[in-house]
């Protein structure tokens, strides 16, 4: 097993690698393909939407976490008859606040453009194949996706389950939009190649299953809670807010079991060095977000550490979809002219 990651070695049985030799022969495992990666013209916007898709779900925090989800009563105008915040002292700054938030999603919708653009003309006049282009679209149509869940949130005053939607389809976004900056990264459009051991594939996938998990109980435990997002009619969820922090909270504890033996697995058996560190990124994130947890929990949840345990949330996932896209490395197209087909087949999608 040890061999794995040897200059010009296939690392792991996988579909491909029973192969003959490799347009990456010569090359460490998991060192990136051959070809240059992405230019930078094309990885700034794909980072400046990531950043925006993660941003959003900070600026909603502020919006639930000051109360001010019915800054503006209705949807899609602010105050009936006007699509701007009308003066109301009794409002104080709850409707300038969500009314921010709503423009802050043309900002972010423009970004999701530009990385479509960026995508579309790296398939028409790049060679990168069409099969990028459902990626490269995935977080414009989250964003129309997210208008209409944000205002059916509105219309239905808050409801705790159309929060939580809200909140784990914008993680989905962060995880596309995360996958679409990697793989333009990196370059290479032929069959993909395993990196590591199949049990740690395996692990991988309960891995991404628990941390889908313990995103979900987390929005159960936030709509059970004072921060629901509506200030005058919290924990709408009812649920016993101790009982579903211990839940959350045990939840994380699996999670951590499973990436420390997933990290103990691609050390012995010699995972690329990148996939490790991506690893120890994941469980430094999953730390860090725990005691974040706890103490919030136990200091009555300030809105500044619940808003950082979002931002720490939408961490988590952008950690996590690079650590498991690290595991496997994309070949050259040309790469698959020397495989056999049922070796290539699904894989050079
Ligand atoms: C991997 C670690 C963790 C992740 C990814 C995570 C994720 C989340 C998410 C996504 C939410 C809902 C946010 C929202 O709906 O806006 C949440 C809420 C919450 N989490 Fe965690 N969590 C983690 C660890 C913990 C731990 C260890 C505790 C301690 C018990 C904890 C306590 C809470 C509490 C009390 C809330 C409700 C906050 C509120 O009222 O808004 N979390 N968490």
């Amino acid at each position: 097993m040890g061999a794995a990651g040897a200059p010009g070695t296939p690392p792991y049985p996988g579909r491909v690698t029973s192969s003959p030799p490799l347009a990456t022969a010569g090359r460490p495992a998991g060192t990136g393909p051959a070809r240059s990666a992405a230019p930078r013209w094309v990885v700034v916007p794909l980072v400046v939407n990531l950043v925006a898709q993660v941003g959003i779900v900070v600026t909603g925090g502020a919006v639930r976490l000051t109360g001010s989800g019915l800054g503006c009563p209705t949807w899609p105008h602010c105050v009936a008859g006007s699509y701007t915040p009308v003066y109301n002292p009794e409002m104080g700054l709850h409707d300038d606040i969500e009314f921010a938030n709503r423009l802050l999603t043309f900002v972010v919708g423009l970004a999701a453009v530009t990385a479509l653009v960026v995508v579309a003309r790296l398939v028409l006049t790049d060679r990168r194949p069409a099969t990028l282009l459902p990626l490269g679209a995935a977080p414009l149509v989250g964003v129309v996706l997210q208008a209409a869940i944000g205002g059916v949130t509105v219309l239905t005053q808050l409801h705790p389950a159309t929060v939580a939607v809200h909140f784990l389809v914008s993680m989905g976004l962060v995880a596309a939009s995360t996958a679409l900056l990697l793989r333009v990264r990196e370059g290479a459009d032929g069959p993909r190649r395993p990196l590591v051991a199949p049990a740690a594939r395996r692990l991988a996938g309960v891995l991404v299953g628990l941390v889908a998990l313990v995103l979900a109980l987390g929005t159960v435990v936030t709509g059970s809670g004072p921060h629901s997002g509506d200030a005058e009619h919290p924990a709408r969820l009812g649920f016993d807010t101790a009982v579903v922090s211990r839940v959350h909270g045990d939840a994380v504890v699996v999670l951590v079991l499973v990436l420390v033996a997933l990290l103990v697995v691609l050390a012995r058996t010699g995972a690329p060095a990148r996939a490790r560190r991506r690893g120890l990124v994941v469980l430094g994130v999953v730390l860090g977000q725990g005691v974040v947890g706890w103490v919030q929990y136990l200091t009555g949840l300030p809105e500044l550490l619940v808003g950082l345990h979002m931002l720490g949330a939408a961490l988590l996932v952008v950690a996590t979809t690079a650590f498991v896209l690290g595991l496997r490395e994309r070949l050259p197209e040309d790469a698959a002219a020397g495989l056999p087909p049922a070796a290539v087949g699904a894989d050079a999608r």
